[in-house]
């Protein structure tokens, strides 16, 4: 069974799918999406993402796109279709089919759709994450198609030998360039709040119902970076990367800017090398992120088993 793509009404092989040149979501980035992982054939915590992608909708003025219940029958049909137990799907909808030109066209917004075979990926210890300035726009809590600087960061993280960036804004550490991230303090949680500063994951939204199911303080509060070190276990949470354990968190000895936040100077080309980081926080055990992955864990199979 090929993996499989919905454009515009129409499903089809996904190595068939093809999208016109004047499409504003390939010039401009005009578009939102949501991804979401299907376990045993169910997609889950779809209204929570159908939701959040009516916001982002709304958000950059985006009329048109279809009701939250076609989307959750368009999602259950693809789901079906393709016949994967195990899948992610990528969806997302753009400002339209038109000539090129910044103003907003007067034509229906594009909706396109994947389903993917989902690849399992067991994460090589140790998972590392790369502190770096978080340069992106002011309205991170919309869940765009304009991820570039979430892709420079991601890639530099790689580069560097880390998973993941830690992206450090005005003295906090707030979010990873495609998770949420959370530090354990004395057995209690802390993550950043759902403000214009982070995208408010929906694997975040529920790891709070299972800290709560477990007993687990939580604050929706920002750490900032000087207090890195007094951290205990650090973790991130997002639809693809589940409940995710880091072991480490490395710098870059000239990335002047994660600590001081931005200059108006131009940035020198500089690529991160894992020689040129140093380690500056370490975890001794996951002992509050296994209970929650044991609890994530259990609860997707009793959805499974349903
Ligand atoms: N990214 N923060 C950012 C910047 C993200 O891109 C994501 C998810 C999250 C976690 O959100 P959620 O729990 O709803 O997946 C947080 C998806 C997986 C992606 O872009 O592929």
């Amino acid at each position: 069974m090929p993996d499989i793509a919905y454009v515009n009404g129409t499903f089809l092989d996904l190595n068939d799918a093809v999208i016109p040149i004047d499409e504003r979501g390939h010039q401009f980035g005009d578009g939102i999406y949501e991804v979401v992982r299907v376990y045993g054939g169910k997609p889950f915590l779809l209204h929570w993402h159908i939701e959040r992608l009516l916001r982002s909708a709304a958000a950059i003025r985006l009329d048109g796109a279809y009701s939250h219940e076609k989307w959750v029958e368009l999602v259950e049909q693809a789901v079906q279709q393709s016949g994967y137990a195990e899948a992610t799907v990528y969806f997302q909808v753009t400002r339209g089919i038109a000539p090129r030109a910044h103003l907003f066209p007067n034509v229906e917004p594009s909706v396109t759709l994947i389903v993917r075979a989902h690849q399992a990926k067991k994460p090589t210890a140790p998972q590392k994450l790369l502190l770096l300035p978080d340069e992106r726009w002011a309205n991170v809590y919309i869940k765009t198609l304009n991820l570039l600087p979430n892709v420079l960061a991601k890639q530099s993280a790689y580069d560097a030998g880390a998973c993941e960036a830690l992206l450090v804004r005005d003295g906090q550490m707030l979010e990873a360039s495609s998770a949420n991230v959370w530090f354990v303090k004395n057995g209690e949680l802390f993550t950043a709040p759902a403000n214009r500063y982070i995208l408010p994951g929906i694997t975040r939204r529920y790891v709070f119902e299972l800290a709560e199911k477990l007993g687990l303080t939580l604050h929706e509060q920002a750490v900032p970076l000087e207090k890195l070190h007094e951290v205990d276990e650090i973790f991130l949470t997002s639809t693809t990367a589940e409940v995710l354990a880091i072991d480490e968190v490395i710098e870059w000895p000239g990335n002047i800017p994660a600590k001081t936040g931005l200059s108006a100077d131009i940035p020198a080309n500089v690529t991160v090398t894992a020689e040129n980081c140093e380690t500056v926080w370490k975890t001794g055990e996951h002992v509050i992120v296994k209970q929650l992955q044991n609890e994530f864990y259990r609860s997707i199979n009793l959805i499974c088993a349903e």
